[in-house]
């Protein structure tokens, strides 16, 4: 263990951009804690992410970018959205704006949602890896599913190091906390989760008082209450043996029920790995579909269908 650690130098961070560019998973230091970083674009390598979470779940990513003008090829910026980045960036503030129309961020890095959490580090070797890869890092809190945070590259390996083509080490993070998450895709800003940056200090910007979410995906208390994710108009049936009338399919691998009316097939191959790319277009071409339920067929509970049934039982949650 540890052979894959990098005080990174010039070669080194050329290569760890090489790696991304490639699909490979590379984490990085930031000011708040490491990340496990992926091309934000390339829906493989976001997947890839998901897998080496372990008991993954599809919660929507943070997309690190090198600076504002970067982030506003992404996202919709309010002009208050554009004065806390202008405040806090690089810093560890994430804000979550709305997607721009024909991104070419993947589907899964926001979980099927409309909108993109957007985030500037400070931290110089986040910002070289960036310049190196050339690409928006999708990237989440480098540490297995359940562990905490890691604020230390050893660390990242005691989690992940089978699963990282590099680690690099920057020793100690400054804050050892995440950063703080900001709605601001409407007129009034909302604090998803707090972090780095108190809200004493977000308000003194805004000149209002910002409200604190309740039951952000976070923190949730009940299955039906992730409101930040992703839910479909039609009702979800799962583990379906058939298809009933007016009922669209959600259809995995080779052998697909009978079906009359719309229906996906999340991978023919059986491949969960494909089926996980292609679950939130899916479920949004279904759901357009205008069928008053959706038929998903059993998908096996290993590697990545673990993710994809959480995700879809969450979708069949009643709602409120
Ligand atoms: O400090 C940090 O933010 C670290 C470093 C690596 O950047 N990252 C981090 O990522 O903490 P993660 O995946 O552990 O937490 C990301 C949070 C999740 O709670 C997720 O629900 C929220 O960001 N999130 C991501 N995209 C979102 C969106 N479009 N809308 C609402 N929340 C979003
Ligand atoms: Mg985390």
């Amino acid at each position: 263990m540890g052979s894959n650690i990098h005080r990174p130098g010039p070669e080194t961070l050329a290569a760890a951009g090489q790696l991304i560019r490639d699909g490979q998973l590379v984490a990085f230091p930031t000011e708040t804690v490491y990340g496990l970083g992926a091309d934000a674009t390339n829906s493989m390598a976001v997947a890839g992410i998901f897998a080496a979470k372990g008991r993954p779940r599809f919660n929507p990513l943070i997309v690190h970018v090198p600076d504002l003008a970067a982030a506003q090829k992404l996202g919709v910026f309010s002009p208050m959205a554009k004065h806390l980045a202008a405040a806090f960036w690089p810093g560890p503030l994430t804000l979550v704006v709305t997607r721009v129309a024909g991104s070419p961020i993947s589907d899964l890095v926001s979980a099927g949602l409309p909108t993109l959490a957007l985030r500037v580090t400070s931290n110089p070797i986040a910002q070289a890896l960036l310049r190196a890869a050339d690409r928006p890092l999708a990237a989440p809190s480098a540490n297995r599913s359940g562990h905490v945070s890691a604020t230390r590259a050893e660390h990242v390996a005691a989690d992940l190091a089978d699963s990282v083509a590099m680690i690099l080490d920057d020793g100690a993070t400054t804050h050892g906390l995440e950063s703080a998450i900001v709605d601001a895709t409407g007129d009034t800003i909302v604090l998803l989760r707090p972090g780095a940056i108190p809200i004493e200090a977000l308000e003194s910007i805004t000149g209002t008082t910002i409200a604190r979410a309740k039951g952000h995906a976070s923190q949730p208390t009940a299955p039906g209450q992730l409101e930040s994710h992703y839910a479909p108009r039609a009702a979800i049936r799962l583990n379906a043996a058939s298809v009933e009338m007016g009922e669209a399919l959600l259809a995995f691998g080779p052998a697909p029920l009978a079906a009359t009316g719309p229906s996906f097939n999340l991978s023919r191959r059986g491949d969960l790995i494909e089926a996980a790319i292609n679950l939130f277009s899916a479920l949004r071409t279904l759901d357009a579909s205008g069928a008053a339920a959706i038929a998903v067929m059993p998908i096996p509970n290993e590697g990545l269908g673990e993710a994809i049934n959480d995700r879809l039982a969450r979708a069949a949650a009643p709602r409120a």
